[in-house]
């Protein structure tokens, strides 16, 4: 179990927990408004966009070349950008912040 916090862009925090599926799948969800996943988790349209807080970045890890494509076409791009969709929940990000980039 990986408990997540989002941040929205209205300064909303949510704790959210899961076992399976990704980040984005957990956020959809659960209605975490900015987070959209209207490509269905295939990373191929940006808006699961968030920025993960640097002192969690480890527990994410970087970006995939694939991802790191889509998120050359995106606003808003930070050092600590991800494409929630391709963070699968695993006890490793148990804990991580996240604020929604869009
Ligand atoms: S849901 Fe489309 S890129 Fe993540």
């Amino acid at each position: 179990m990986a408990k997540i916090t989002f941040i929205t862009q209205d300064g909303k925090q949510l704790e959210l927990t899961a076992d399976t599926g990704s980040v984005m799948e957990l956020a959809v969800n659960n209605s975490v408004s900015g987070i959209d996943g209207d490509c269905g988790g295939v990373c191929s349209c940006a808006t699961c966009h968030v920025h993960v807080a640097p002192q969690d970045w480890e527990k994410t890890g970087s970006p995939g070349d694939m991802e790191k494509d889509m998120l050359e076409f995106d606003d808003n791009v930070t050092k600590f950008s991800r494409l929630s969709c391709q963070i699968p929940v695993t006890e490793a990000i148990d804990g991580i912040t996240l604020k929604v980039a869009n």
